[in-house]
């Protein structure tokens, strides 16, 4: 497609309608994401010197998108490396403890590492991957995840920067999902009752 073709208003082109009626309520639109990941890089940068090349550790999947926007609005060298652990089956509460299933490419040591997530519920992922990653002998370690969800804390876990707080309820989009889907809406929301049921 050439950039003359895009003549269609952006309003247009957001997500559809279908994946909107799923949800029971919008919690967070697109655009509180955006303001928000914007000062939650400006804090992260703040607590690094100006020269420090962060290293970013990304969750994946659920923290894709807020990593890509996140790093993208960091002013600095930056490397990215992501770990994959898996929890939740195609359930809205975790069945068996976190599983790292994919590993790290890049060496931590004396690297000044910042891990990535999408939300903190039990604390159970989050802390596993601390663990880990402190195994590697980094220079620091420090944490930054879009949501958390108090009410259902199992570790004790501080985590350095949070984006939101939000209730005890399931919530997908923004990289969040239910059976692997709605990581692609644009807003967060949580996902109608009868919508956690059929695959
Ligand atoms: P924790 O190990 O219980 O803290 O859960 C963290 C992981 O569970 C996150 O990385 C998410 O992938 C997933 N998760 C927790 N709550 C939700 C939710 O409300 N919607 C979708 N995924 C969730
Ligand atoms: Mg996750």
């Amino acid at each position: 497609m050439t950039i003359q073709a895009i003549t269609q208003p952006t309003a247009q082109l957001s997500n559809s309608q279908l994946m909107l009626a799923d949800l029971e309520k919008v919690l967070i639109t697109e655009e509180q994401i955006e303001e928000r990941v914007k000062e939650l890089a400006k804090e992260i940068s703040n607590l690094y010197d100006p020269d420090e090349e962060i290293t970013v550790i990304s969750i994946i999947n659920g923290a894709i998108l807020f990593t890509a926007d996140l790093v993208r609005n960091l002013p600095g060298q930056v490397r990215i490396d992501c770990i994959r652990v898996s929890s939740y089956e195609d359930e809205t509460s975790p069945v068996n403890g976190p599983k790292i299933s994919s590993t790290l490419t890049l060496d931590l040591a004396n690297r000044h590492v910042l891990l990535v997530d999408d939300i903190i519920d039990t604390g159970n992922t989050i802390s596993k991957v601390y663990q880990y990653v402190l195994d590697m002998d980094p220079a620091s370690i420090r944490t930054a995840v879009l949501l958390e969800k108090k009410a259902r804390r199992k570790v004790a876990f501080e985590i350095d920067l949070v984006g939101f707080q939000i209730p005890d309820e399931f919530v997908v989009g923004y990289g969040l999902d239910y059976a692997q889907r709605y990581r692609n809406l644009r807003c967060i929301g949580v996902l109608k009752t009868e919508q956690q049921q059929g695959n």
